[in-house]
């Protein structure tokens, strides 16, 4: 049987044979077919993109009717156990684990780009008393932009590679510093001795102590955490992501609107309306009361549900395996029992059974950053270090990609037909 694809357009009868690549039609060849020679061809209709792949991609893998996750065809839970985030973030840029000597090199290398420019905290200095810590990220990202010019050369891939260290390196330190100043406290410098998650949680709370020697158990965790963050296919950021490169503006730029893209509640913002949910309903007797306005429509119940997971999603069945470890050290946090009972209903209820909406990553990660100690406000910046990793590998695969043009699509025009100009004072 020929990989094609045959269309009738019973329109004008005439029939049109498209090739069928990866269960993919390209949507540039539904532009043959037309009622007449001056009509501009047919489209296809995508709102949200729902059922469009923009690109090929060697990244990650997702089958979500079975709940499967892969970085590079490395399951997530064998990553999540033995692997640590700066091993995972090589493994996704590089598209192979590293070798000892070259995981030794890697590491040194962000190690060494972790400090700022001293204007950069006095630009983050400069931000409201309690401004939003995504809101100082976004900016103080994109203003690195002007500290690194040469990052607009976006067609040399060594330059590339440079600019993709830097920011791994920095983005941990930037959101350490967005949380001293919502803390009004000093922002500490990096202490490279530390891991990567060692070294943010040094930044984060250390105080007048000399050293601040994290519990491993939570630096683990944390750890954990970046891992599962760290890239997540054509979502709604890294398509933002994709789609700012695509104009050849730099990494620095882009990855603002990238994570832009992740702040907004229905996507990486949702740990943080997670718990201001969870808050709301206050204890476990609310729950059912609770269910029952999500089911009106009232509201969402945020941290359930996925466009493309239609079962448990695998990263929060790892999350709250680390729950456990992690409130062994800090104590249980209390509304984990509304967030328990939340999933239980859930889980039995018609509405989200028919619905496929299972708990996503966002649902269990909040409770985690707050037993540690992390105010709301802060977990969609938690969201964003890890993130900065699959963002960046995405920017890369896409520049190096031949086949992708600027990012721009179509619309179906529904407004106003042509029509003359009324000067003001004819205008009824
Ligand atoms: N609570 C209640 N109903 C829901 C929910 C929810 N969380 N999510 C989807 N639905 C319903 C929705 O109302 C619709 O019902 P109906 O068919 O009767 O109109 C149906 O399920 C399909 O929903 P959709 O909005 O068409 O699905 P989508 O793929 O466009 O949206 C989503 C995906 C993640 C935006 C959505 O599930 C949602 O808003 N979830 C809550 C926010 C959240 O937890 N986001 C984090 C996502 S995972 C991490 C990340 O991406 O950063």
């Amino acid at each position: 049987m020929p990989d094609t694809l045959t269309i009738t357009d019973n329109r004008t009868g005439k029939t049109y044979d498209l090739p069928i690549t990866d269960d993919t039609i390209r949507a540039m060849d539904l532009r043959q077919i037309k009622v007449s020679p001056e009509d501009f061809g047919m489209m296809s209709f995508d709102p949200g993109y729902v059922n469009t792949a923009s690109t090929r991609s060697a990244i990650t893998y997702i089958d979500g009717k079975k709940g499967i996750l892969r970085y590079r065809g490395y399951p997530i839970e064998q990553l999540a156990q033995q692997s640590d985030f700066i091993e995972v973030a090589y493994l996704l840029l590089h598209g192979e684990l590293p070798t000892a000597t070259q995981l030794e090199d890697w590491r040194e290398t962000i190690r060494n780009h972790t400090l700022v420019h001293e204007n950069i905290k006095k630009q983050m200095e400069a931000f409201r008393y309690d401004a939003h810590p995504m809101g100082m990220w976004i900016s103080t990202v994109a203003a690195l932009s002007t500290f690194y010019p040469e990052a607009k050369n976006v067609r040399d891939a060594d330059n590339r590679m440079v600019q993709i260290r830097r920011l791994i390196a920095k983005a941990p330190t930037i959101a350490a510093f967005t949380y001293r100043h919502l803390q009004g406290y000093p922002y500490n410098s990096p202490d490279n001795d530390l891991s990567y998650t060692a070294n943010f949680l040094s930044m984060m709370f250390r105080m007048t102590e000399p050293k601040y020697e994290p519990h491993p158990a939570l630096v683990k965790a944390l750890d954990v955490l970046f891992i599962l963050h760290a890239d997540h296919e054509q979502n709604c950021s890294a398509s933002a992501m994709r789609a700012i490169g695509s104009s050849e503006a730099d990494c620095y730029s882009a990855l603002a609107g990238a994570a832009a893209a992740l702040y907004g509640p229905l996507h990486g913002g949702a740990n943080e309306a997670v718990l201001r949910m969870l808050t709301e309903i206050g204890d476990v007797k609310n729950v059912p009361a609770h269910i029952e306005r999500v089911k009106q429509g009232e509201v969402r119940l945020m941290g359930f549900g996925h466009r493309v997971y239609k079962n448990y999603d695998p990263r929060a069945k790892i999350i709250k395996q680390t729950a456990d470890e992690v409130f062994e050290v800090t104590g249980r946090n209390p509304m984990l029992d509304i967030a328990l009972e939340l999933e239980r209903i859930a889980l039995e209820d018609d509405y989200f059974v028919e619905r496929k909406l299972y708990p996503n990553v966002d649902f269990y990660s909040g409770l985690i950053y707050e037993a540690m100690g992390l105010s709301v406000r802060m977990f969609p910046v938690m969201f964003a270090i890890p993130r900065t990793v699959g963002w960046l590998a995405q920017w890369n695969e896409h520049m190096a990609d031949e086949a992708q043009r600027i990012a721009r699509p179509r619309q179906i025009y529904t407004g106003a037909g042509e029509r003359d100009y009324i000067p003001v004072e004819n205008r009824g």
